[in-house]
């Protein structure tokens, strides 16, 4: 029998692997999918969906299949602290930018607008259009070692039905095997941190929760009961799975003991304490446990195969950056090998994979576990830390309701402390101000621009290059569209203004010498794209006879301020540099 051979083999299809799949199918590169289990995910772990990943959904042309399954973002953001869902209320944040006072950011940010997909949903989405645009899915295969020389790398997987083990022969692997990635392991690839360093357990139940939340919608509902589990703090999180009837409890348990036997009974009495009514009829999906992690690898790379998602970044799951992130990863990565398997691009665009995804890992695995740090102060305004005894922690936290100059500071202290939290839930400069500095970025020699304001809660739009591009409206006819919606779509697009029209021959010459499609656009009055706000002048910082290159990935790859005496040659030198052409 002869071997089965593809371009690149992606093993899993969690979001990092299917988002690969289909990126790869969108590019037309021969690849092939392999994944231990006979479906998608069987528990909503992921659900915050953020702008970024909407955006590159968005290229992809599957935004609405999204939105349309999503919670929109109007009804994810009042998440309540409270002693139970029928308790006391402690205190409520605007979270995942519905504060009138972030939302103007968002919406000036992004076409795409965040919103809440149970990873249940989302991965049938993404390997669904893969399949419908040529991926191959092997469903019940299961990863079991490679081996890998100059050409490529052999892979031998297990058909988890018949037993039968075989070999697949790649020019690249996509490791995208999860949190316990037997890939990254195999590979060598190095790591820091820890692992395991909480225990938590998950609990899907069905109950109509409606008259308890619908007043104060949210996904998140902390609740704080002291005394409720043993050693610690007594929190837990009841979040919405789908409005209001599906939900997920995260509870704790104790990671250095043996792992909780969690049956129907015991999940229903968690349901019923955090809800705070015994009366309510729930009926449990299902239970796992998990661990808290804190562990990034420092390289993502071994010769021909390419680790993604949590085989690389492994982390709580505080700001939503977990799936978002894998999918992130997996465009980065998908349009430099379809290039370099395309002939487009030397092999050496491949190492800017990890220079440039291997700093947002660390950023968002270190960002996470200080988002849990930062319980801390809301626990400690509550009085928690002061006494070991529940009864006493229930008393400190009640009498931040009495009229005394120490329960006055209390509020004020409490008040701090929701308001940290602003960097777990409203970390806008994290979700979208990823800047790059990598080989596959040609620097115009001008320094980093400065953050005027806090570079992990508010994103800084800039075209520096190697930032992510900058978004505002135009017009085109009747219609109106983003910055992003000429950019993506497995190209190179240039933008530039009328005293900038040189470019379009320009970008011709070095398309044609190199091989590569790069979409023109003038942006003025009476051309096809009309800056209908003069938002685009006032962000794209170059004249307006300069130009802006993009990669396929809306991330800026160049820029020249103004029109040079040879924009030819110095675009096909910049470019040629970019694609490791040189
Ligand atoms: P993932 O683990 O999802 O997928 C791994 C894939 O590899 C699976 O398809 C599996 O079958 C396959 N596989 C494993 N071993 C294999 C083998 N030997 N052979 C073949 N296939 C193999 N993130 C986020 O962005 N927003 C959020 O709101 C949340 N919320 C959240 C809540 C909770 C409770 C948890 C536990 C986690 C989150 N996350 C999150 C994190 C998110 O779930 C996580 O980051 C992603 O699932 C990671 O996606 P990957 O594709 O990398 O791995």
């Amino acid at each position: 029998m002869s071997t089965l051979t593809t371009d690149v083999l992606v093993i899993g299809s969690g979001p990092a692997g299917a988002s690969a799949a289909l990126f790869l199918a969108t590019h037309g590169v021969d690849h092939i999918v392999i994944t231990k289990y006979r479906w998608t995910a069987n528990t909503p772990r992921a659900h915050i969906t953020n702008q970024r990943t909407v955006e590159i959904l968005r290229d992809l042309g599957i935004e609405d299949d999204v939105l349309a399954q999503g919670t929109p973002q109007d009804l994810m953001g009042d998440t309540v602290f409270c002693t139970s869902l029928t308790g006391d209320e402690i205190g409520r944040v605007r979270t995942w930018g519905t504060h009138p006072a972030r939302r103007a950011d968002y919406t000036l940010a992004s076409p795409s607008s965040n919103c809440d997909l149970p990873q249940t949903l989302l991965e049938p989405i993404l390997i669904g259009h893969a399949a419908e645009r040529g991926s191959r899915v092997r469903f019940d295969t299961e990863y079991l070692g490679l081996e890998q020389d100059d050409d490529g790398v052999t892979v031998t997987v297990r058909d988890r039905l018949s037993g039968h083990t075989y070999p697949i022969r790649a020019k690249y692997v996509i490791g995208a095997d999860g949190g316990r990635s037997q890939v990254a392991k195999d590979v060598g690839l190095p790591f820091e941190g820890q692992m395991d360093l909480a225990g938590s357990m998950n609990i899907v139940f069905h109950a109509d929760l409606s008259r308890l939340v619908e007043h104060r919608p949210s996904v998140l509902y902390w609740v704080l009961q002291p005394g409720s589990d043993i050693g610690g703090i007594g929190m837990g999180l009841v979040r919405m799975v789908r409005p209001w009837d599906e939900w997920l409890i995260v509870w704790g348990y104790d990671i250095s003991g043996p792992p909780p036997a969690v049956d129907d009974a015991m999940a229903t009495k968690i349901v019923h304490d955090l809800v705070g009514d015994d009366t309510i009829p729930v009926t449990i999906r299902s239970t796992s446990l998990w661990g808290n992690n804190k562990m990034y690898a420092t390289r993502y790379r071994a010769g021909r195969v390419f680790c993604a998602g949590d085989a690389v970044h492994r982390h709580p799951p505080s700001n939503g950056l977990g799936s978002n992130t894998s999918i992130q990863d997996s465009y980065n990565l998908a349009w430099k090998l379809a290039m370099v398997l395309k002939g487009q691009a030397g092999p050496g665009l491949l190492d800017s994979y990890d220079a440039e995804r291997a700093p947002i890992g660390k950023q968002i695995v270190l960002r996470a576990n200080k988002s849990i740090e930062e319980f801390g102060p809301i626990f400690e305004a509550l009085g928690f830390t002061e006494s070991d005894d529940a009864a006493e922690k229930v008393a400190n936290m009640r009498a931040r309701a009495e009229n005394t100059p120490k329960a006055a500071e209390q509020r004020i202290a409490l008040r701090k402390a929701l308001e940290l939290k602003d960097y777990e839930f409203n970390a806008h400069g994290v979700e979208l101000g990823q800047r790059y500095d990598s080989g596959a970025v040609v620097t115009d020699g001008t320094p980093e621009p400065e953050y005027t304001r806090d570079p992990e809660l508010f994103y800084h739009p800039t075209t520096w290059p190697g930032a992510r591009l900058p978004h505002c409206w135009l017009g085109a006819g009747d219609a109106k569209v983003s910055t992003h919606d000429l950019a993506g779509k497995g190209r190179f697009a240039l933008l530039t203004g009328i005293s900038g029209e040189d470019w379009v021959a320009a970008a011709e010459t070095a398309a044609a010498k190199l091989g590569v499609e790069i979409a023109t656009y003038v942006i003025g009055a009476g051309r096809d794209h009309i800056d209908l706000y003069d938002d685009w002048s006032r962000l794209r910082e170059v004249d307006e006879s300069g130009c802006v290159l993009v990669r396929p990935d809306a991330h800026v790859g160049w820029r020249a301020w103004s029109l040079p005496a040879d924009p030819a040659g110095d675009l096909t030198s910049a470019l040629a540099q970019l694609l490791d052409r040189t």
